[in-house]
């Protein structure tokens, strides 16, 4: 079971962020790998002018997915700060579920993504385009909750995925008080 952490760690928070980072560029430089799968097809070669982009698709998308795996990982060892003691339980439970299905879209994307490309499965590339309009959803949700947290119910929820909180709530004390 993971412990009650009173904040993120900064390698989650560093991860946090970088997936941030990551995604983002693949809602952006999309272009060169749809042209590339247009171009398959139609069993044409893609054109050799949107390789870089293909490639850079592909890495970043795995990246994201090692990511993902390690911040899955720390989640369940290390654990994750609970919601602020006066949120309504319905607003906790469905910040959890938006968690949770951020989690499984950051797995399920690059897999459908590797499946389509290295294993050539048309229908894998159309559920790939699907979820990312799923995790577009869950992303302006997330974003959503994350403000109304900050400027309506003025919580440290965002703060804290923005300063890093060391493992061992005993250690803050001690240094602290130093
Ligand atoms: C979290 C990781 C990923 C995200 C967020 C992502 C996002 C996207 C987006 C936004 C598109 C354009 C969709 C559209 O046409 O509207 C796309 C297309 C595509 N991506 Fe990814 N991608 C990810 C990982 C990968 C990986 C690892 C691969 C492996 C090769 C991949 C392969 C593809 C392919 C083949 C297409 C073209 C599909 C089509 O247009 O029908 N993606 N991706
Ligand atoms: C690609 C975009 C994003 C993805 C995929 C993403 C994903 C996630 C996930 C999976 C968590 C849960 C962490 C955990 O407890 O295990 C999380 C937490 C959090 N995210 Fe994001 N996030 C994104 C963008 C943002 C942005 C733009 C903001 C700020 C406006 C933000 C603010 C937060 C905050 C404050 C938390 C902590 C929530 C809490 O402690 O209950 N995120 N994010």
């Amino acid at each position: 079971m993971p412990k009650t952490m009173t904040g993120y760690s900064s390698i989650q928070i560093g991860l946090h962020w970088a997936v941030v980072v990551l995604v983002a560029f693949q809602y952006v430089a999309h272009n060169g790998i749809e042209a590339a799968w247009r171009a398959l097809e139609r069993d044409e070669l893609p054109p050799a002018e949107g390789a870089a982009l293909t490639n850079l698709h592909i890495a970043s998308g795995m990246l994201v997915l090692l990511l993902a795996l390690t911040r899955i990982g720390l989640r369940m060892t290390r654990g994750a700060p609970p919601p602020p003691s006066d949120e309504p339980r319905l607003l906790q439970l469905f910040a959890e579920v938006v968690h949770v299905a951020i989690y499984a879209l950051l797995l399920l994307l690059p897999l459908s993504g590797l499946i389509a490309w290295f294993l050539a499965v048309p229908s894998a590339g159309s559920i790939h385009v699907l979820m990312t309009n799923a995790l577009l959803v869950a992303i302006v949700l997330h974003v959503a909750g994350a403000l109304f947290q900050h400027f309506v119910r003025r919580s440290d929820v965002l703060m804290r995925m923005l300063r890093p909180k060391p493992d061992d709530p005993a250690a803050v004390s001690q240094t602290e008080y130093q």
